[in-house]
């Protein structure tokens, strides 16, 4: 493979900057604090960092809004800081990937600030989406868009002294986050230079956020919305797919004009797409070939513990992709869904989650999901098996869609929980105070990475040694897929290289031991379970694998 071409393999650790690791002992996590972790990222096998937004930002949704695209948070490190970050993490041929929040800035940005003092319809306003109201004091918003973290999606532009004028701003997200106006020119060129600005500091790409959302269908019309309460379907209901804020065809030629300048670097930069789309189809729309290089799977990720779905979304995003020559991505968690171990754990009868077989599930889905051809994106702390934390006092929560909603909604901070590096420490080593801006759940001493490392079963072993047969197998590269008979609670592919080496990724889903097929062989590259028995009953010995156990079998030349 070129080396120009490594995104398409990759594995792309995220990490949510202030969770990651602190090195002043603030409680939040900072630049520093991630240089200081880049062996440990070197010795888990990835091979590029996306790091959620480290940006000035007055922090009302975790970064996602931007006071300045050009400066980063004094709270997160400096300039240099990132300067260093990128020259280390290129040392050890690592690669680095900012994310970029271009549907919306804070209301602290520059612009915002001179649209609010400035009159009705001078330059400034253009920037943004601002409509008067309709009704005799322009007291309704121009039309019924809510908000995705509750309530309306438009709030009064005020006068200094707060009073509401007739002129409303549309904000998709919080009342902070007011919505370019991607119609405009400035806004084009402004962006342009962003990405420039980082390109230019060597950064290797960036993850666009709300990627489907800046491109508004014109004359704004109402949404048709499925629910006739305040209730806001989430960005990827089926439902909302055809909402007049979402994946517009217009949206693509802003992706040509960025590909424009990733081109212009030696070597390409390049975009991964938050692309919150219900099918692979739409998805794929934005990986031709003159736009963004990879987008999230969330289909795949929403497939959950379904062998079917899972099934056909992989079928679904493979050949959607081969239409425009892109690869896949994978993806099972990241700081917006409840981790996937919560996610996928089965309810007991007595209501309670079962995180043990949650454990047992997350590690196969994983191990299988690492199989799959294309780049894969791995979320900080599930590589130690990390929950959802549920129990979080309502005031150390700040999710934005929690307040809105009225605590009803809104559980992302539950993923965001600083990550535990050594077991026995204040804050479990991730800072050297007490305390992390997240309270951390008293029983995770024994998830933290100074108890895995090392230790044989742990998550933290499992992982490191999947992602480094997944490095080292020419069957798991960029070769085909083939799909193997199997029990509807089973998934085997066969995967090959071109020197035809090939290696079979089998995932058990059901609660039954499974036994597979002789010709498939005993040679386990891996498991994620412990059970994985060779049964040496017949003329040849087979195996058989425990429920909600994945394994690598192989290579078979
Ligand atoms: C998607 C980001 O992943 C999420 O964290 C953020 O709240 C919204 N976009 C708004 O920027």
């Amino acid at each position: 493979m070129r080396d120009n071409d490594w995104w398409r393999q990759a594995v792309v650790y995220q990490v949510y900057p202030r969770s990651f690791a602190d090195s002043d002992g603030d409680g939040m996590g900072d630049i520093p604090g991630l240089i200081s972790r880049l062996d440990y990222l070197t010795d888990l096998g990835v091979n590029a960092i996306w790091i959620s937004p480290f940006y000035t930002s007055p922090l009302h949704d975790g970064g996602y809004d931007v006071a300045d695209y050009r400066s980063i948070d004094a709270r997160l490190g400096t300039m240099d800081d990132v300067d260093t970050l990128i020259a280390q993490a290129h040392a050890r041929s690592i690669r680095i990937l900012m994310d970029i929040v271009p549907n919306h800035t804070s209301s602290e940005h520059p612009w915002f600030r001179e649209l609010l003092a400035s009159e009705p319809g001078s330059p400034a306003w253009d920037r943004y989406i601002v409509r008067e109201g309709s009704g005799p004091d322009r007291e309704t918003p121009p039309n019924n868009w809510r908000s995705v973290f509750h309530g309306r999606g438009w709030s009064h532009i005020r006068t200094p002294d707060g009073e509401p004028t007739g002129y409303w701003y549309l904000h998709l997200f919080d009342t902070t986050q007011p919505d370019l106006n991607w119609d405009n020119a400035d806004v084009h060129a402004e962006f342009r230079t962003i990405l420039q600005f980082w390109f230019d500091r060597g950064v290797d790409g960036f993850r666009i956020d709300v990627a489907h959302g800046l491109v508004k269908e014109a004359g704004l019309p109402d949404f048709d919305y499925p629910t006739t309460d305040d209730e806001t379907p989430a960005m990827f209901d089926e439902d909302v797919a055809h909402a007049p804020f979402w994946d517009q065809d217009g949206v693509h030629a802003i992706y040509r004009e960025w590909r424009t300048v990733a081109d212009a670097y030696d070597p390409p930069r390049i975009f991964c797409g938050e692309t919150w789309v219900p099918n692979a189809g739409r998805m794929a729309r934005y990986q031709r070939p003159d736009e963004l290089h990879t987008s999230f799977n969330f289909v795949y990720l929403e497939a959950g513990w379904d062998a079917a779905r899972m099934r056909s979304s992989i079928d679904e995003t493979i050949a959607s992709h081969a239409k425009v020559g892109a690869p896949p991505t994978w993806v099972l968690s990241n700081h917006d869904v409840v981790r996937h171990r919560t996610r996928m754990a089965p309810i007991d009868a007595d209501g309670s989650v079962d995180l043990e077989r949650g454990l047992r599930r997350a590690r196969a889905a994983t191990l299988f999901t690492m199989s799959l051809p294309g780049s894969m994106y791995i979320y900080q702390g599930e590589e130690l098996g990390l929950p959802e934390v549920t129990e979080l006092p309502d005031d150390a929560r700040q999710d934005p869609a929690w307040h809105r909603s009225g605590g009803t909604d809104g559980t992302r901070d539950g993923c965001r929980v600083p990550i535990p590096w050594s077991g026995d420490a204040p804050s479990y080593g991730f800072g050297s105070g007490a305390a992390s801006w997240l309270p951390q759940p008293p029983d995770w001493a024994d998830l933290a990475v100074s108890q895995q490392s090392g230790s044989d079963g742990s998550t933290l072993e499992f992982y490191r040694r999947a992602l480094s047969i997944r490095h080292a197998e020419p069957a798991l590269g960029a070769g085909p897929l083939g799909w193997l008979d199997s029990d509807d609670d089973v998934l085997a592919i066969r995967r090959t290289a071109t020197d035809g080496s090939a290696v079979i990724s089998v995932i058990n889903l059901s609660d039954a031991v499974l036994h597979l097929p002789r010709a498939w062989g005993i040679d386990v590259l891996v498991a994620s379970s412990e059970d994985v028995v060779v049964l040496n009953t017949g003329d040849q010995p087979a195996l058989a694998i425990g429920p909600e156990t994945a394994v690598w079998l192989g290579p078979t030349s």
